[in-house]
């Protein structure tokens, strides 16, 4: 595979460590199941011979380690359909063919702060694979909220897994990632 033919992708995400949601209780992560989720993708994509590029998406007003505190933000910035600020300076979309866009679900929807990133990159006409962590509720045509902020994506259909499996993604990862590649041999 040429370096000039191989698709150059950004892994770009948001996730929280802290107390979360974790099999019906509050526990406490060091690193946020997203986060893990997204290292995981971007060395796979890797050791497929992929080029790629890891973003982590943060609030400038960073969210509370405190579950419930982070909850209530969450309810509130969802309801208002707010745009919390971020961490400057984002990535340059203009290196990048496709974007993994990661995140966990919260309250049904991806976080506002998602919303921010992709209204302030200005991705245009990028192939956008989503993916995301949740407890039960699972990507909830969250995909579909991509074009909202980005309407010029070619959104494929996303990953969902529940936070706490992360460690195991298993086959569906890599069908999922075959679907990629499958893909971008096509485009090439
Ligand atoms: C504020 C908040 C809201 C959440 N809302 C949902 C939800 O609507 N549906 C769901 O399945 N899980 C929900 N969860 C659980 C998280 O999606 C899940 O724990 C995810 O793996 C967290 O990923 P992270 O560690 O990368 O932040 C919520 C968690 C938090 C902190």
């Amino acid at each position: 595979m040429s370096e000039a033919a191989t698709p150059r992708v950004l892994v770009a995400y948001f996730s929280h460590a802290g107390e979360n949601w974790v099999s019906g209780g509050v526990r406490y992560i060091e690193v946020g199941n997203t986060k893990r989720l997204a290292e995981t993708i971007a060395n796979k994509l890797e050791s497929r011979g992929h080029r790629v590029d890891r973003y982590e998406i943060k609030a400038s007003d960073p969210y509370s380690v405190k579950y419930e505190e982070t909850t209530k933000r969450a309810e509130a910035e969802t309801d208002a359909d707010a745009r919390p600020g971020i961490v400057l300076p984002v990535p340059d979309a203009s290196k990048y063919d496709v974007l993994f866009l990661g995140y966990p679900m919260w309250c049904g929807k991806m976080p506002r702060v998602v919303m921010t990133f992709l209204e302030t990159v200005k991705f245009g006409a990028i192939a956008v694979w989503p993916f995301t962590t949740h407890e039960g509720g699972g990507i909830n045509q969250s995909e579909r909220e991509v074009l909202k902020a980005a309407p010029e994506a070619d959104v494929k259909p996303g990953f969902a897994m529940i936070g706490s499996n992360v460690e195991h993604p298993g086959e569906p990862l890599e069908h999922w990632l075959n679907a990629f590649d499958a893909g971008s041999r096509e485009d090439r």
